[in-house]
């Protein structure tokens, strides 16, 4: 193994950097391998400048730093660009020039960083010809063939140090408190915050509620004394019978954006009499410097990757399994998304300590 390209993809998590390093690291120490980072996931290949080395020196340093030095593109669609033609904008399929692009950079291996759309992206690079090795990433956990993707740490304990804030704020004013969080179509972030952080509901996709009900549970610890009430909601968290809000629909370059179900949340409390404010925690806990597990389970995944690389096993993730990190399929890991699981143990403890999840 000569030369290896490592890459970005899909929205930014905490840990990449220390993906990278762990990539830079282990293939210049291991193997003796030269590095090529690309930038913007796989729009590098196509730009001036867009794949360049990374040297042990270019990556000193940027351990704890969020983001990705790489840069990264977080689009629906990997292969569909916007171009301008006869003045207008369209959408054209670049994978050809793309795969072409990467071909002609003679790569050993390409590491590709990324949630379930880049590991997607990375087997159907592999059937083009391309060596993939991927490597999970997202801050909403919900790639099913790995128990934790980095990030999630991360974002988790924001969230929580958000709610534990909350919590003051809304005893002091006896007001109810929306927390609107992210994790897309998985309630993960949502649920494990909110046990964390003492909320009183907790509403996630997996889980759909009616109105009735979380109102009476404001109601009932009112009643019982408790002037204050926390509630934790996902994004993509719906009420029974409805989807969830967007506020912004999908296109072919973008995946459509949720938004909104907090902020209708609280218009609905406050129409019931609930003195109520929302805070939509939103980027932040994609943003700034990631947790010691986060770089941990990052600095394994990147240095494993390299291994698997070298092994020439492609087509692959790294994952961790029962605490070890190992290897699966591509298509495995990403062939169902992971969820919350309605009836498991994380959510029966959540109700065993009072919780609400609005269906009752
Ligand atoms: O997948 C990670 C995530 O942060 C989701 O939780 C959220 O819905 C989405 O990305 C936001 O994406 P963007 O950065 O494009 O606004």
């Amino acid at each position: 193994m000569k030369r290896i390209g490592v890459l970005t993809g899909g929205g930014d998590a905490p840990g990449l950097n220390a993906v990278i390093r762990a990539v830079v690291k282990t293939a210049v120490n291991d193997y003796g391998c030269h590095v090529l980072g690309i930038k913007n996931g796989l729009d590098g290949f196509l730009m001036p400048g867009g794949v360049f080395p990374l040297t042990p020196a270019e990556v000193r340093g940027i351990l704890p730093r969020g983001g990705t030095i790489l840069g990264t593109a977080n689009r629906g669609n990997a292969y569909a660009r916007k171009v301008v033609q006869d003045g207008k904008e369209v959408i054209v399929d670049v994978s050809t020039d793309i795969v072409q692009a990467i071909k002609e950079q003679k790569l050993d291996a390409l590491i590709m960083i990324g949630g379930d759309g880049t590991l997607r992206f990375a087997h159907d690079l592999y059937l083009r010809g391309i060596p993939v090795v991927g490597v999970p990433k997202t801050i909403d956990n919900d790639i099913h063939g790995t128990e934790v993707s980095f990030g999630f740490d991360t974002a988790l304990n924001i969230a929580t140090e958000a709610i534990d804030r909350l919590h003051t704020t809304a005893e002091s004013h006896q007001r109810a408190m929306i927390i609107e969080l992210m994790g897309r179509d998985a309630g993960f972030i949502t649920l494990h915050s909110g046990v964390a952080g003492g909320a009183d509901v907790i509403l996630i996709p997996e889980i759909p509620f009616r109105w009735n009900s979380v109102l009476q549970k404001v109601l009932d610890r009112k009643a019982r004394g408790s002037s204050f009430s926390i509630l934790a909601v996902s994004e993509g968290a719906k009420a029974q019978d409805a989807d969830p809000i967007y506020n912004r629909p999908g296109d072919q370059m973008y995946v459509p954006r949720l938004g909104g179900i907090g902020q209708k949340l609280g218009e609905y409390l406050e129409a019931n009499g609930i003195e109520t404010r929302v805070t939509v925690l939103g980027h932040v806990q994609r943003g700034g410097t990631p947790s010691a597990f986060d770089r941990w389970l990052a600095t394994r995944y990147g240095s494993a990757a390299v291994r698997v690389a070298a092994a020439r096993h492609f087509d692959r993730m790294v994952t961790l399994a029962a605490g070890h990190i190992t290897d699966m399929p591509l298509l495995d890991a990403i062939a169902i998304p992971k969820r919350v699981d309605p009836h498991g143990e994380e959510v029966v403890t959540a109700r065993s300590i009072g919780i609400s999840f609005g269906d009752e």
